[in-house]
């Protein structure tokens, strides 16, 4: 197939380079496309063509490096150019949400006046972004208005639209691109869908072909419900506590039903980040405008929202009186793996702990820079620190509040003697409980009570596989690969 520039490849161009932008695209360039990577800040396309990337992801810098010396990569931070060199649009650019819950779409419609405007050629023009389900439609009347037709109202070349929703996660987002556990495409004609396969099939994941607005909603729906998992494992761990039960044990428990799953059931502090909060009231404002009844959504973003406090109640009942307490914070970043802090529940546990006057030392592996940024550090209130040890120095407790693995392998001794009161409120269930009490610490959990934990004796026979203990006499689970 030839696109207007003559190689014997269709061009790809990805409009917007942000968390999934980049990756995408440099994803298609490993792939052995031609990709031109465009976005209007100047500043990002300079870095990127410095072989730095704008954000932390595991991998990306290497990818990076291959892909400008590859020479299949160009950046432009003009988008016109990308869209007039380029068949294959991808649309990545940021799709934010207004005090509604409504899914911001100026930059979206921005980018689709820029494509009308210089459509001269065939052009596929693929949302990759997060978008509303009927975006699609607006997306083809837009072209459409302002593609100036001619006298007799025909445009000046053919397009089509085409949505092909995005499930990397920050922090897997390389391993994600190329061995993802499948791709939805959703296309209103043969052209879209053959141009769409080419460039999928080689990762020989399933590809799921639809209609436009099902891929659409199928992205939606997946956020929805993986948020929706999150929200209740909390409203279990919740029980867990009132009980005496251990909610990562009926975590497990449950996963091992493969119906079920065992992933996106760790229960904590709750889920944010640029997505999770953001996509959910994005479904329920489709749902609103469209009469749905969303009321199962609310309540998993009620129960999301109320985790911030729970987790403040633990504290107090763990240390008493907030007020000018010395405290360390470990973890920035809404989940580990990433330096993003796009609605960090760390970071809006943070907000609120210096609202009732602490004083917080923290640190995160890497969102200390975007951290400070948004929250400056303040003298005596807020102190950004170099290590976890730094932050634990004289601390009256130590909460843990992004599930970063290097945390797991602190020197828990080292620690209690730094501290001046050894207790631990782990907010994401991320340290063992049997090594940091043995350590001398006083350690309170998400739901992992253990205070009403029938005596059991040793293990006779029996085994420990992960979290499960069974005895001897007892049937035993089948034996599986835990996740860490
Ligand atoms: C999420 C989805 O997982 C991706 O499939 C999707 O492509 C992406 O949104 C998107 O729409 O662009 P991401 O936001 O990178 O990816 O992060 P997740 O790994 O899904 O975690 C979201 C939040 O849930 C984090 O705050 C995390 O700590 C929390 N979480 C996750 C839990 O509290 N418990 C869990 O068991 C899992």
């Amino acid at each position: 197939m030839n696109d207007n520039t003559g190689s014997d490849k269709p061009r790809i161009a990805v409009l917007g380079l942000g968390h999934v932008g980049l990756p995408t695209a440099l994803g298609f360039v490993e792939m052995g496309w031609e990709v031109i990577g465009a976005d209007d800040d100047a500043s990002k396309i300079a870095m990127i063509q410095s072989g730095q990337s704008p954000f932390y992801e595991p991998g990306l810098d290497d990818l990076l490096a291959r892909g400008l010396t590859s020479g299949r990569l160009k950046l432009a931070h003009s988008v016109e150019g990308a869209v007039r060199e380029a068949t294959i649009l991808f649309v990545c650019v940021g799709t934010p949400q207004k005090d509604s819950g409504e899914a911001d779409l100026s930059q979206v419609e921005a980018i689709v006046r820029v494509v009308a405007r210089n459509l001269n050629g065939y052009k596929l023009i693929v949302e990759k972004s997060t978008v509303p389900a009927i975006t699609a439609r607006w997306i083809k009347k837009t072209v459409a208005r302002c593609a100036k037709p001619d006298d007799k109202g025909k445009l000046p070349a053919e397009f089509d639209v085409a949505s092909n929703p995005e499930f990397l996660q920050e922090g897997r987002a390389i391993e994600n691109i190329f061995h993802p556990d499948r791709v939805v495409v959703g296309v209103e004609t043969g052209r879209a869908r053959e141009l769409l396969e080419q460039l999928y099939q080689p990762l020989g994941c399933p590809i799921l072909v639809t209609n436009i607005c099902t891929a659409e909603i199928t992205k939606h729906a997946a956020n929805a419900f993986l948020s929706t998992k999150i929200s209740f494992i909390n409203m279990v761990a919740d029980m867990c506590e009132a009980v005496g039960a251990d909610v990562s044990q009926v975590a497990l428990g449950m996963g091992l039903d493969p119906r079920i799953g065992t992933q996106f059931l760790s229960a904590g502090i709750g889920f944010g980040g640029y997505c999770f909060p953001k996509d959910l009231r994005a479904f329920m404002y489709l749902g609103y405008e469209h009469g749905v009844d969303c009321g199962l959504l609310r309540e998993v973003e009620n129960i999301n929202l109320r985790r911030i406090e729970r987790f403040v109640k633990k504290l107090r009942e763990a240390v008493w009186v907030l007020q000018g307490k010395q405290m360390a914070v470990l973890g920035l970043a809404f989940k580990g793996g990433t330096d993003d802090i796009r609605e960090s529940p760390a970071l809006c546990i943070v907000k609120t702990l210096l609202g009732e006057g602490a004083r917080l030392r923290v640190h995160d592996p890497q969102a200390m820079t975007a951290s400070q940024h948004e929250m400056p550090a303040q003298a005596g209130r807020l102190e950004y620190c170099s290590s976890a040890y730094e932050a634990a120095n004289g601390a009256q407790a130590l909460l843990v509040l992004t599930p970063w693995q290097e945390y797991r392998e602190l020197d828990w001794a080292r620690l209690h003697e730094l501290m001046e009161v050894p207790v631990i409120v782990d907010g994401r269930n991320l340290l063992d409980p049997n090594v940091v009490r043995a350590a001398g610490f006083e350690y309170v959990d998400m739901g992992r009570s253990h205070a009403m934990e029938p005596d059991l004796g040793e293990p006779k026979l029996g085994f420990i596989l992960g979290e499960i203990r069974t005895v001897e006499g007892r049937e035993q689970p089948p034996s599986c690969s835990l996740e860490p």
